[in-house]
């Protein structure tokens, strides 16, 4: 029997004004064992390690998703697989544990078929099933990514920024106890946007990536502004405003709305910050709790 572990991290979007288009993945994973069983009795075994309400049919994200992968390649049934999760990035909050699972599905698939795709092709792929790129794309690269689509075609950017580890830069990962799902996040956002909140966020997003590109840390804070979607979303995640405030006042470098939240991101390099705005936390509702996280430099892997 053939078997193998994919390894995914997770993955925070937007980063503030990069709608749709900047993505970041962290030191967080979710890995699934693909076991090539052999036994045509069982065609398909989905078993969560950790006890989770994960659908166990062809319905599972990460076995549509090798499914997806053979049917694009147009390449004959799948064998019988057994799939067992062990699933460590919470689920809608913001951290692209749906993205993990298509990725993961599309890596598997490569492996089994054997027709060794480049990342990139997943890439495109995951980003085609996801429907934007910016949390596949850097959950199968890793890093700070900056993708576009043209004419249906993706374009992306891997960006080899050390600014993160040459300030010794952390992520203080506000995770709320409520769910937000997506598509609602998505559904509280206008159909049209004035000139002057489009180009506050093209003339943001740009800041932002030459920030990175350059490291420089300084501009981080006013480059992570952004008025497409976070103002809006605002409603949707009780004392958001309140929480930025306070880490702002705490010395955090920035914020922002982790993809379509409820999540809060703020980096920081204080050693004394997390405890302190997990203390903050603690009296507002909402069960929060901080996973302090690194980026992930290395994507999807193989083990
Ligand atoms: N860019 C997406 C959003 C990420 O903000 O809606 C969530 O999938």
């Amino acid at each position: 029997m053939r078997e193998f572990c994919v390894k995914v991290p997770a993955t925070t979007a937007n980063l503030g004004p990069g709608f749709d288009c900047i993505g970041m993945a962290l030191q967080l994973y979710n890995s699934v064992k693909v076991e090539l069983t052999e036994d045509k009795k069982i065609p398909l075994e989905i078993i969560s390690r950790n006890n989770f309400h994960i659908p166990a049919d062809e319905t599972n994200l990460i076995y549509a998703s090798i499914k997806r992968f053979y049917d694009e390649a147009g390449i004959g049934n799948l064998p019988p697989i057994r799939l067992t999760q062990d699933d460590k990035i919470p689920m809608t909050r913001g951290l692209g544990s749906s993205a993990a699972c298509i990725v993961a599905g599309l890596i598997a698939a490569n492996e089994i078929s054997g027709l060794k795709l480049k990342k990139e092709d997943l890439a495109a792929l995951a980003a085609k099933i996801e429907g934007h790129p910016d949390n596949c794309v850097p959950a199968i690269m890793g890093g700070v990514v900056v993708g576009a689509v043209t004419n249906g075609q993706l374009s992306f950017i891997k960006l080899y920024t050390g600014l993160f580890e040459q300030n010794n830069v952390s992520f203080a990962v506000c995770v709320p106890g409520f769910e937000l799902s997506t598509e609602l996040a998505r559904k509280v956002l206008p159909e049209k946007y004035s000139r002057a909140d489009a180009v506050f966020n093209v003339s943001h997003a740009s800041l932002l990536t030459a920030a990175l590109a350059n490291g420089d840390l300084s501009k981080l804070s006013a480059a992570m502004a952004d008025k497409i979607h976070q103002p809006y979303r605002s409603a949707l995640v009780p004392n958001m405003t309140e929480i930025f405030e306070k880490a702002n006042k705490l010395g955090a470098i920035g914020s922002f709305l982790s993809g379509a939240g409820p999540t809060i991101i703020s980096l920081f390099t204080e050693h004394d910050f997390e405890k302190k705005m997990q203390s903050y936390l603690d009296t507002l509702p909402g069960g929060w709790q901080i996973f302090n996280l690194k980026l992930d430099y290395n994507g999807a892997v193989i083990e």
